[in-house]
């Protein structure tokens, strides 16, 4: 460990993710294992700015690996992209003794964690966002409980979709990516998959329900994903509501739409997260107590490994389209 870095600071930014508090876990027990301290700043970059400083031991972070949401505490701060801002933030690190940072969250904390580390507080980005599209990493913490969370309800809505007959149109998240509607749509055997990365034809939707209808389905599962252009609408109404409206207009369905919304951040991780967030958390701990900033610790073929944070926020993270096909494949007979 580099003589200067004795105590690293720890904050939660950005949209929730069950696992982050995992990651805490990991990087507090980390530090301590190394001799330093931790300091949990509440509030994200908020906390940065007013002080919201709080010290953390072992038994700080005892009976979080199994809980959803952050202990910390996440916001969004407008006043952290001003120099004035910046600048305080910087201070009070270096009154609290903070020489370094680990910033768990997704792009938006990352420039936050770039700009701390110009300021000459190097800081080191864990990815952590339910909608998984952070480049450099395979994965995300939360993603795979926001899944997981997202199959449940499908299961249940297949349930009574059978009992009924109907057509459902089911909302997730995932306002600049699919990743979510991909993954659980084929885990949950969607018959169409709306995702904002493939342009989509309504009327092919329509005649997908109908060719199932002549295979003798008698329900249907359209999973869209929030960030999806809808059919115009004369209303404020969400994509699923539009897609819904569609169909029904179209005739011959009785539909139903309902929108998951946040209870997909919440939730018990699974241990897939869990480890995940363990492990990521760690190897940023790490790099923090070396003085090395300006990373972004990814999972790449299951190697926990750091990237630029630059590489990290410029980076596109596309999705597999093959996914994309074989959820169509396996679920058009
Ligand atoms: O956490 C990412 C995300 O779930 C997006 O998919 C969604 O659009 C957004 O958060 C909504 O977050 P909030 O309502 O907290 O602004």
């Amino acid at each position: 460990m580099a003589e200067t870095v004795r105590r690293i600071g720890v904050l939660t930014s950005g949209g929730d993710a069950p696992g982050m508090n995992a990651a805490i876990r990991a990087v507090v027990r980390t530090a301590l294992s190394q001799g330093a301290g931790v300091v949990g700043i509440e509030r994200g970059f908020h906390g940065l700015i007013h002080g919201e400083f709080v010290e953390l031991n072992s038994r700080s972070v005892a009976d979080i690996i199994h809980r959803g949401g952050t202990i910390l505490k996440s916001a969004r701060s407008e006043a952290f992209k001003t120099p004035e801002g910046r600048q305080k933030a910087v201070e009070n690190l270096k009154q609290a003794g903070i020489s370094a940072m680990v910033v768990i969250g997704g792009d938006g904390s990352f420039r936050g964690a770039m700009a701390l580390t110009a300021m000459g507080v190097p800081a080191v980005g864990v990815p952590a966002t339910i909608d998984n599209d952070i480049a450099c990493t395979d994965v995300s913490i939360g993603f795979d409980t926001a899944i997981n969370t997202v199959i449940d309800g499908i299961n249940k809505i297949r349930d009574t979709a059978t009992s009924h007959e109907r057509i459902y149109v089911v909302e997730v998240m995932g306002r600049e990516s699919g990743f979510i509607a991909l993954w659980a749509g084929l885990a949950g055997g969607a018959e169409s998959i709306l995702i904002p990365e493939i342009p989509y034809d309504l009327d092919a939707v329509y005649q997908r329900i109908v060719q199932g209808q002549q295979l003798g389905k008698n329900h249907s599962i359209i999973v869209v994903a929030e960030g999806v252009d809808g059919p115009p609408s004369g209303e404020a109404e969400s994509v699923a509501m539009r897609v819904g409206r569609y169909i029904r207009e179209r005739g011959g369905f009785e539909v139903r739409v309902i929108i998951l919304g946040h209870l997909q951040r919440g939730g018990n991780p699974t241990a897939y997260d869990r480890i995940l967030a363990s492990r990521l958390g760690h190897k940023a701990a790490l790099l923090a107590l070396q003085g090395i900033g300006g990373k972004m610790v990814g999972i790449v073929h299951d190697r926990i490994e750091a990237f630029d944070l630059q590489e990290a926020i410029e980076g596109h993270k596309a999705i597999d389209e093959e996914f994309y096909t074989l959820a169509q494949t396996l679920s058009s007979l």
